[in-house]
């Protein structure tokens, strides 16, 4: 098959769908390769790296002109129009943008939204969201230690004693565990909200504190358990008891990492105004869901503001700030989904028996296939 790999256009995004890492298989498995010039630039991947793993350097026509074309994020009108009828596009598609699904579909392509695989173990190794939520959890925390005026780990200096950073976590998913587990190297005192109980003894196990919020009726204790591995919303009066207990802990933090997400919906809110007013000066905070509402009102995406002395961090992201080893999981990610859709022969094929391959695809044959909730 004819490959292309073209160079993302969307503002910020320093990532590459392909590395040289995982081109050389492709062309070893008998594919052509074009590779976007300055596509992997970003990426810390020069157009040589490509070319000495057998790839051909081309324009965005020829990479986008592919029949099999591996991106990073959706293509905007502008490169939809390039795309030929009837071409297959793997990237972080956003599945629950029905706009964009309807403007794909109209292309006439078959495209595959990879956020969309189950959270199963068989889907694990191209799990993108995984492995670009590790790298945005551990990239917030020295995001927050580059704002932060103070050390992270307690320290006896001749001039003194510095205490070390106490640190918030709220969400404890992929992203907030990393959070800890980097949060814990640099030396702070960690403390982690989630709503899913199963996360307490990871909590734990890396060295933090979980702070319960007990479930006080069955309906609470049924929401929080989640849905393949996701949270559902929780009801306004555990929330509300959640909220009070975020409040008294996060004006005592100095950093606070916020990380809830709900699949599909806006992110609930955990660090309310009134919470900030109250934070000390030179307190930090990272807010991972920025790009779905925030899980703080005073979140401003794409941008660092300082609230009374606050500062908020909003950037959407974060794993484009370590571009290099973000391409590289996610390349394999892709490598790992192309199995499933590419035969023995090379050829594309379609098995939509395979629980993966149905859960991905979007749109095929000028029809969307899988509604956006
Ligand atoms: P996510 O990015 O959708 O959400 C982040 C975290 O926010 C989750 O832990 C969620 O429970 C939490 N959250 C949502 N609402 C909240 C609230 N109101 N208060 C506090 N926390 C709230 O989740 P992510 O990181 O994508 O993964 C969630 C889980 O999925 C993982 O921890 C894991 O259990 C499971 N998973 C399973 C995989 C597998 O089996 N292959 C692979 C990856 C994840």
């Amino acid at each position: 098959m004819y490959i292309g790999i073209p160079q993302e256009t969307r503002a910020g995004e320093t990532r590459v769908a392909a590395t040289p890492e995982t081109v050389k298989k492709y062309v070893a498995q008998g594919h052509k390769v074009v590779v976007q010039a300055g596509a992997g630039v970003s990426a810390s991947q020069p157009d040589g790296a490509y070319e000495a793993v057998g790839a051909t350097i081309g324009t965005a026509a020829e990479a986008l002109g592919a029949q099999l074309v591996l991106k990073v994020r959706a293509p905007d009108a502008a490169e939809l129009a390039q795309m030929k009828p009837g071409a297959v596009l793997i990237g972080m598609l956003n599945p629950f943008d029905a706009d964009n699904n309807a403007r794909m579909s109209a292309a006439n392509i078959t495209a595959f939204a990879l956020e969309a695989a189950p959270r199963t173990t068989r889907a694990q190794s191209m799990d993108v969201l995984s492995s670009q939520a590790n790298i945005a959890g551990y990239k917030a925390v020295l995001v927050a230690a580059h704002h932060y005026q103070r050390f992270m780990p307690m320290l006896m200096t001749a001039a003194g004693t510095v205490k070390a950073a106490r640190v918030l976590i709220l969400g404890a998913g992929v992203a907030g565990l990393q959070a800890i587990a980097t949060a814990k190297r640099l030396g702070a005192v960690i403390e982690a909200s989630d709503v899913r109980p199963a996360v307490k003894e990871q909590i734990e196990s890396l060295g933090a504190k979980f702070l319960d919020v007990p479930f006080l009726t069955d309906e609470e204790r049924e929401i929080a358990q989640g849905v393949g591995g996701y949270a559902r919303p929780m009801p306004p009066d555990w929330m509300k008891r959640q909220a009070e207990l975020v409040h008294q802990r996060a004006v005592q933090a100095d950093i606070v990492i916020t990380t809830a997400l709900i699949p599909g919906r806006k992110a609930p809110v955990l660090l309310q105004e009134t919470t900030v007013a109250q934070m000390k000066p030179g307190s930090v905070v990272v807010d991972l869901a920025a790009a779905q509402g925030g899980n703080c009102p005073l979140t401003v995406a794409d941008e660092v503001v300082n609230h009374n002395g606050v500062i908020i961090i909003g950037h959407t992201n974060l794993a484009s700030m370590v571009a290099a080893d973000a391409s590289a999981l996610y390349a394999r990610n892709v490598l790992d989904f192309l199995k499933l859709v590419v035969d023995k022969d090379g050829q594309f094929t379609l098995n939509l028996e395979d629980d993966i391959v149905s859960a991905c695809l979007m749109c095929r044959d000028g029809k969307v296939v899988r509604e956006a909730a």
